[in-house]
């Protein structure tokens, strides 16, 4: 059968990373639904939206010429096109994100496009890992596993810091007022009823993997 696996978090807990080893381990498809989110305040951006414009980002929502890359490999992310695996990385995509991803009408279309790509992953490949903040609870309510990863906020800032070679306070700031953004309108601080949690606080890559292999084999 077809293993669908969802897994949310908050930054800096190596979800990202982890999700894209469990999904080559698995050998099935990946989706990064954070990659989608910020995909779309790119494109609107890059569109001269202004982002405070709710029907505007919504538009620009449904109509965004975006493809996602599903080889945990290489999950390149294009629109048009253009591969923008860089550009949605960036800080500044980072402090605009939260604006669009609590437009209830781009979670209403993100919703529906992201289930379709999970279903379409998981038939192409035999199953999927998507990772996101709402993934558990509201787009793939119906996966095989559900998975929480966490891990304390000094951890969690620790590693997002080495990871963007920043000033770790910006760092900070930024990922606390976004969390606090997100968390108005998703589910990814603490877990949902059936919703396992990971704490990979004291684990390191290696051992999260394997907890997360664990928790789906359970
Ligand atoms: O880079 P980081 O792990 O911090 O975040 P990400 O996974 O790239 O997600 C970027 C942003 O997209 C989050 O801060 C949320 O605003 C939004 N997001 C969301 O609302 N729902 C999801 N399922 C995934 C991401």
């Amino acid at each position: 059968g077809r293993l669908i696996v969802a897994i949310d978090g908050p930054s800096g807990t190596g979800k990202s990373s982890v999700s894209k080893e469990v999904a080559r381990r698995l050998g099935v498809g990946y989706l990064d639904t954070g990659a989608m989110y910020r995909a779309v305040a790119w494109w609107a951006q890059h569109q001269g939206i202004d982002l405070t414009d709710q029907v505007a980002v919504a538009h620009a929502a449904e109509t965004i010429p975006l493809v996602m890359g599903t080889n945990p490999d290489d999950p390149r992310v294009s629109v048009d096109d253009i591969p923008i695996d860089q550009q949605i990385r960036t800080s500044e995509i980072s402090e605009v994100v939260s604006a669009v991803a609590t437009n209830l009408a781009v979670r209403s279309t993100m919703k529906k496009r992201q289930r379709q790509l999970i279903n379409q992953i998981a038939e192409a490949t035999g199953g999927v890992v998507a990772e996101g903040r709402d993934i558990t609870t509201v787009v793939a309510p119906f996966a095989d596993a559900r998975i929480l990863m966490t891990a304390s906020e000094e951890v969690r800032m620790g590693r997002r810091s080495k990871e963007l070679a920043v000033d770790a306070e910006a760092t900070r700031a930024q990922i606390v007022e976004r969390d606090a953004k997100d968390s108005t309108v998703a589910q990814f601080l603490t877990a949902a009823d059936g919703v396992i949690t990971i704490d990979t606080s004291d684990l390191d890559f290696e051992e999260s993997v394997a907890a997360v292999l664990g928790a789906i084999e359970a």
